[in-house]
């Protein structure tokens, strides 16, 4: 697992863009659980920094698609699954680990 931002730096119901080894990893404070996510959609590659989120899930800025933020699956089009990684929580240090 490698430590990628703080806990401090990603306010509740806010998000966060970190890149990690060339690839960007989205961050997301949900009432202080934190998810981490490709920041890419899999549906047509929009960034999803802009995304909205509710009920545990991120609606891509671009279609609207919406993707469960623990599993990655999308509600409306199964066949598309966004890449989500495990996180740990060290006092404020966010881990994650990219696989
Ligand atoms: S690019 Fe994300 S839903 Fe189409």
């Amino acid at each position: 697992m490698d430590t990628i931002a703080k806990v401090s730096e990603v306010p509740n119901f806010g998000k966060k863009v970190v890149t990690i080894s060339g690839k960007e990893i989205l961050l997301a404070n949900v009432k202080g659980t934190i998810y981490a996510v490709e920041n890419e959609c899999p549906h047509q590659g929009s960034p999803l920094g802009a995304a909205f989120i509710k009920d545990g899930y991120l609606s891509c800025p671009r279609h609207g698609y919406r993707f469960s933020l623990a599993d990655g699956h999308c509600a409306e089009h199964p066949e598309f699954v966004l890449a989500t990684f495990p996180v740990q929580l060290d006092g404020d240090e966010i881990l994650v680990d990219l696989g």
